[in-house]
Order: structure tokens, then sequence, then C-alpha cells
């Protein structure tokens, strides 16, 4: 059976877009589209936001990129001073680069760098966990755990070790809801000792996984015990915050949340919230202290000048307008709308998340937690119904086992107001019901 409408199967059929303001969106034909998920979780301001459209016409007037070995910049300092400010802590270093896979091989690069520069020529391996999803440059990719993405890859791809995924949803075999984050963290350690910790340079984790997961929070007291196997076996820990971070889940760092500092961090999609591509490799005077020279790694537009004077603008906005806060007020507000809004709806089997990073999960069976089958393609069916419904919201398939599942993410601008929020909860909800109706599963 291929329930795949055409429009699904390729780009040919996607709406061609024209312009946008705020939370809305409007393609060509005039048809307007709410931003239920801030496209991929990176609008986090909205769209078309004067003041930041401001500040990069006003660097490109005086100049558009200096380049990172002849030149700073007052962009990249204010930027980095900003950045150390809501890291707080020990993460006051910083390498620049243009998206979210750059920053994640710039976390793997700067691990090897450090053991190499300490002499511990063997610490090479990384350690990483399924369902996660790091990038799409070969580095990232191959610690990334998603089945699907990865398939045409294999055996170009660096030689990974793979832990379970860490949901307490989907307890792993021998584990509970309560006991998951324990017993996931334990498997970290027999992995260490298994491979030598002499062997492993770090860990790298997303605290809330995105796409490869939907929006799974580490469990209670998970980052914590990570921290500490970490520092037991001198293993780097990396914090993959592409998605998660730059406030999206209600900290500016996510691992805040935690109490816990990792040793090296990514961020990219929220730092300049789309406006111009920015991503950065944030690590520790720890990290910092092993090299005495700039780190090997950064590319020809690493601190280019104007995405850093995008990222100002746009930091300065989620500071001033206190936005980072109104996502950790409203978080349990937008589940419970949500949950209201799935009232009676059996294949809802799981609302979680962590500020405005929250994804519904369709099951078969709430009882089993058996997805629905992959060729359904019930998550492709949904992003076609919401953008039917003039919603864009954000649906992955593949979180299960990396080709059966299907989530919803949401991921509203920060900025979104209360009557946005609810005529994207009611779209999400009104779309998933529709495909739902049309394979006669709800
Ligand atoms: C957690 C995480 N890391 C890395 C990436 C890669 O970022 P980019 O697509 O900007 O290269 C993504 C992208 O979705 C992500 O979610």
């Amino acid at each position: 059976m291929n329930n795949t409408p055409s429009a699904l199967k390729n780009t040919d059929h996607l709406p061609k877009i024209s312009w946008a303001k705020g939370s809305y969106l409007h393609d060509v034909d005039g048809k307007q589209y709410i931003d239920g998920s801030g496209g991929p979780a990176v609008y986090c301001i909205g769209h078309s936001n004067t003041e930041v459209n401001d500040a990069i016409k006003a660097q490109l007037d005086r100049i558009a990129h200096g380049y990172r070995y002849n030149f700073t910049s007052d962009a990249l300092e204010e930027l980095s001073d900003i950045i150390r400010t809501r890291c707080g802590g020990t993460l006051n270093h910083m390498v620049y680069v243009t998206g979210g896979s750059e920053a994640v091989e710039s976390c793997l690069k700067l691990a090897l760098q450090y053991h190499a520069a300490r002499g511990e020529m063997s610490r090479r391996k990384f350690i990483a966990r399924e369902r996660s999803w790091h990038g799409n440059t070969l580095g990232a990719l191959s610690v990334s755990g998603f089945l699907e993405r990865k398939a045409a890859f294999v055996g170009s791809l660096l030689d990974v070790i793979r832990l379970s995924p860490t949901n307490d949803y989907r307890p792993i075999a021998g584990s509970t809801a309560e006991t998951v984050g324990e017993v996931s963290a334990k498997e970290l350690e027999d992995a260490i000792l298994e491979a030598g910790a002499e062997n492993i340079a770090a860990f790298i984790f997303e605290p809330v996984v995105g796409a490869a997961g939907g929006c799974v929070p580490a469990p209670a007291g998970y980052a914590k015990r990570v921290r500490e196997i970490c520092d037991r076996y001198g293993v780097l820990m990396i914090s993959d915050e592409v998605m998660c971070g730059a406030g999206r889940t209600g900290t500016w760092r996510t691992l805040e949340k935690d109490g816990v500092e990792p040793d090296i961090m990514s961020i990219a999609k929220g730092l300049a919230a789309g406006y111009l591509p920015l991503g950065a490799a944030i690590y520790s005077d720890k990290v910092s202290a092993a090299f005495n020279h700039i780190p090997q790694t950064g590319h020809t537009f690493t601190g280019h000048t104007t995405c850093c004077a995008a990222g100002v603008a746009v930091q300065k906005i989620v500071t001033r307008e206190k936005l980072v806060e109104r996502v950790a007020a409203n978080e349990q507000k937008l589940k419970s709308m949500l949950a209201d809004a799935f009232h009676g709806v059996e294949a809802i089997g799981d609302i979680r998340g962590r500020g405005y990073f929250i994804a519904a999960e369709l099951v078969a069976n709430r009882q089993t937690k058996a997805p629905f089958p992959a060729e359904l393609k019930l998550a492709l069916n949904i992003r076609q119904q919401a953008l039917e419904n003039g919603l864009i919201c954000y649906p992955v398939g593949g979180n299960v086992d990396g080709v059966n599942g299907d989530i919803v993410i949401l991921a509203p601008p920060y900025n979104a107001s209360d009557a946005e929020l609810a005529e994207i909860v009611d779209k999400t909800a009104k779309s998933v019901k529709q495909v739902l109706a049309r394979f006669n599963l709800g």
C-alpha cells in the first residue's frame, strides 16, 4: 500500500514563500501559514524583525565580513560577551561556524585536539546514542543515531560506540521510567570500561533529543551521572544544543536546568534565529587551557561579521523582552493546551518536552506503545495536511527504531502571542485528526 500523496515525494509541489512577519508566513498565492515550529526550531523571535534587519543592514553598510585571521570586530566581540554571560561558569571560549553540523564537527575536533595536546593520542573514539541527530557532515553524521538518514553513507563513517536511547516513555530493557536515567548512565560507564577509557575522546548527546526522538528530555539525574562518569574516566562531555539550546527549552543553556556544565557545547539554530546562518562550538576554560593556540577548526566564514551582528541583535531582543523566561513560564500551559486539544484521541501516546520544544507521539496501541506502520508515512501526511491548513509544524518519522514511529514537534517563536499559541495548537490537533481519519485510525 502506498498512501503517500504525490506532493510528499519531492519538493516540486512545495508552496513558494513570499514574505513573513512575526509568527505568520505568506506564499506567493497569498496563503497564510502560522509558524508552529519556527521552521525546524529556528525562528525563535518570529520573522522580519525590523530591529534585526536594521542591524544587519547597518553592518553590511560598514563591512560584511572581516576575515578571522586578519581582524576581530565589534559584532564578534559583543556576541562572545553575550554568550559568555548567558552560559555562565567556565564556558568562555568559542569557534563560530555557519550552522549546526559545522558546530558539532568543531566540537568533535576540539575534543580530539584537547587529548592530543595532553599527549593522550589514544583517545580517538566517540560514544554517542541511538535516536540522536547531530548533523549531516560526515563526522556529525557518524555520531548521529538515525538509521534512515545514514543508510546511504554506511561504510564511510567513523566507527562510533553506540548506546541505547534514553527516554522515560520508552525505557530500555531492564529499566523503568524511574530508573532509565541511572541504567542509561551505567551503560555509558560500561561502554567506556569495555573500550578502555584511554581510547575514548568524548561522549556526545542531545540533552533534549530533537528530530530523532521527538523532544525527549534527559531523565532526571541522568546528566549529573554522565558528568560524574565523564570526569572519572577523563572523557569529555559534549552537549549538542543545536536544536534545544539558545533558550528553546526555557533556560538559555539546556543543561543549565539539569545543573550540569558540559566541557564542549554546540549551538546554532536559535542563536541568530534564522536571520543569517550562525552556529558556535563553545568550550570550557579546562579545554582551552590544554592547547595554547587557536584551535584547528573553523572555516573561511568563521566569525562572519554580519552573521555575528544578526546574532547580537537577536540575543539583545531575547534578553530585553525576557523571552527565555516567557518560554519557561508557558511550558506547562502549552503542554496542557495540546493535551486538551488531543483529548480522547487514542493515537496520542505521549506529550512531552521542555519549554517551547514540545512533541506529541503517535502510537497504534497505548498499552504496548507500538508505532503505526512506517509505510503509512503518517508524519509526512501530517506535514502536508498542516500546510493545507495553514500551519507549519515539524512532523518526523522514525523515532522508535530509526524507521518506525511518528512524532509532531511544536517549537513556536518565543514571542508568539497567547492567541497565536492557541491557533498553533488548534491547527496541529485538527491536522493530526484529519490524517488519522483519512487512514481510518481514529
Ligand atoms: C541536535 C542537532 N544537532 C545538529 C544539527 C545539524 O544542524 P544543521 O542542520 O544546522 O547543520 C541538528 C539539525 O537539526 C540538530 O537538531
